[in-house]
């Protein structure tokens, strides 16, 4: 049995971010079917004609084949104990993938090749790259006729503002795939599409000059590869585990999810190089992982993951030390002790009840209703993990009860689903009762409604506002932001914390009340205004 030092080195958490169809649910089925977390393909996702999921569990999820929730896997691979976490694609689940990356130590990017960089694998890679987060590339599609892995290489590094680092190297693309050259081993990876007889094979070289590899792939092939390798090896220097841990690069990969190809290459490299559970910061200190005592945050809250448990299930990112069954913390934030009789940990296909876990763990806690996003938890110690802030809301609507009936149902069920981070639930700053929602994309609207049905049998009406601009505000002087609430009251909202949120029109708007209240500050996100 390891001790808790080595358990703590042996984990390695990241998430998979993408453009949504980029590849990012093939790719966790076949890491799933390497880490022996699954057994057959489609247990994740199926064809089109039964998209039946794992790591998408909502009913909306599959009606619209997108994944809104972040989901995690455990498996064991190479030595290493790997938590993958799945984070929503789709724009208007940015907050709760933002919270996804809070919980990991680093991130995996798919890009597909034939549309190389697009828009939310830039925003996503912003997002990642404010904590210094590392990033491993995987180039998907190989085997469609796509862009140049060249000019991929160029569009990454310009386009993310990161240093790229060939790792694998293609050997032609789309009908003329031929397989990946692997930089490091010198070995060549053929590429057999589905269907085919020929498995993959590998065979090792002392470099790309070998004359084996014109044997294999044919002459022109091979002139091809050791042309674009002098090109790569005089453009990229050499890949520097130091450059990646601290997010300034990225190693490469290429392959085809599809095909299950360039995915064991990701995998070996990934277990030999990816990071352990980092340090994390807390408001009142850094926490080094290897610390004796528990610290841990809870960064994602979700009902009905398993549609037989109708409970809560509260996420906690364990940070240092080890989680122990029945031990009892402290919930700092009500500063009431806190005990968990079943923490889970997340399999590919069920949760199951585990005794211990230690830092780098993402286990499930069994939530009657306690726990809100962005929680601490440790063995006394007031700390307090930073780093899940909410957004300025774009999208506003007012939202009323539909059925008089069951105003019971209707107020229960808004109050959990805005601790859940599903929308923020606001209320008008001189009549409180009054409440608005506060969401970043059309979807988590849709969301809301869909879930208010189906788990609190309530139902809501939404009513047009025209507002698309927020920001907190606050000031070092109560009386002049007293007078900005009043002058402003009508289009001021409180959040649950008691924060007030400015809404405007449009940006020229925004910059005009900006330029006339110098007393006042105004924030996107609530980080700044809450201290956390
Ligand atoms: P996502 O989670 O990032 O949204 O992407 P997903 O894995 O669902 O893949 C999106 C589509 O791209 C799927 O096709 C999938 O089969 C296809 N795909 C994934 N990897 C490769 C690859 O290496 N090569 C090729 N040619 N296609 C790939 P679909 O038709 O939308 O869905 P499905 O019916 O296959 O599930």
């Amino acid at each position: 049995m390891d001790s808790d030092s080595g358990q703590i080195r042996k984990r390695l958490t990241f998430a998979i971010i993408s453009h949504p169809d980029a590849g990012k649910t093939t790719i966790t089925e076949k890491l799933l079917l390497f880490g022996g977390a699954i057994h057959v393909a489609g247990a994740v996702k199926g064809g089109k004609a039964g998209r039946q999921t794992t790591s998408d569990f909502m009913k909306m999820e599959q009606e619209r084949g997108i994944s809104i929730s972040t989901s995690v896997m455990g498996f064991e691979y190479g030595g290493r104990s790997v938590n993958l976490l799945d984070t929503p694609g789709h724009a208007d689940f940015s907050e709760d993938t933002f919270r996804g990356l809070s919980a990991v130590d680093s991130a995996l990017i798919v890009i597909d090749a034939v549309k190389g960089v697009e828009e939310r694998t830039r925003r996503l890679c912003e997002v990642s790259r404010m904590r210094d987060t590392p990033i491993a590339t995987f180039i998907n599609k190989m085997d469609r006729e796509g862009k140049e892995p060249i000019e991929l290489l160029d569009e990454i590094e310009r386009e993310l503002d990161i240093g790229v680092r060939p790792l694998t190297w293609p050997i032609g693309q789309g009908r003329s795939f031929k397989g990946v050259f692997d930089l490091r081993g010198n070995r060549l990876h053929l590429f057999a599409p589905k269907g085919e007889e020929r498995p993959d094979e590998v065979a090792a070289f002392t470099g790309p000059d070998d004359p084996g590899i014109d044997a294999i792939v044919g002459e022109s092939a091979a002139r091809r590869l050791r042309e674009e390798l002098a090109l790569v090896s005089a453009v990229y220097p050499p890949f520097s585990e130091e450059e990646y841990r601290r997010g300034a690069a990225t190693p490469v990969f290429f392959g085809s999810a599809l095909n299950n190809f360039g995915i064991r290459e990701l995998l070996d490299n990934l277990v030999e190089f990816a990071p352990p559970p980092l340090s994390k910061t807390a408001l009142e200190r850094v926490v080094d992982p290897e610390e004796e005592a528990l610290t841990g945050f809870i960064f994602k809250i979700h009902a009905n993951l398993n549609p037989r448990h109708r409970d809560r299930i509260a996420f906690l990112r364990v940070c240092s030390g080890r989680f122990e069954r029945n031990k009892t913390y402290l919930h700092v934030r009500t500063g009431k002790p806190f005990r968990s009789a079943n923490p889970t940990a997340f399999m590919a296909q069920n949760r199951e009840i585990i005794d211990e876990a230690w830092a780098g763990d993402i286990i499930g806690i069994h939530d009657t209703g306690t726990f809100a996003i962005g929680d601490t938890i440790t063995e006394g110690e007031a700390l307090h993990y930073r780093g899940i802030p909410a957004f300025a809301p774009q999208i506003f609507r007012t939202i009323r009860n539909a059925d008089p009936l069951r105003e019971k149902q209707f107020r229960n069920g808004l109050d959990h689903l805005a601790e859940e981070g599903v929308a923020q639930i606001l209320s008008k700053r001189k009549s409180p009762g009054a409440r608005v929602v506060g969401v970043v994309g059309q979807l988590q609207l849709e969301v809301l409604q869909a879930r208010l049905v189906h788990e609190y049998g309530a139902s809501c009406v939404y009513g047009v506002m025209d507002y698309s601009i927020a920001r907190w505000v606050d000031s070092d002087d109560r009386k002049a932001l007293d007078a900005f609430l009043d002058e402003h009251e009508r289009r001021i909202l409180v959040d649950a914390k008691g924060g007030n949120i400015l809404m405007c029109e449009s940006e020229w708007e925004l910059g005009y009340i900006v330029k006339k209240n110098a007393k006042i500050r105004f924030h996107t996100t609530n980080e700044a205004l809450h201290g956390t």
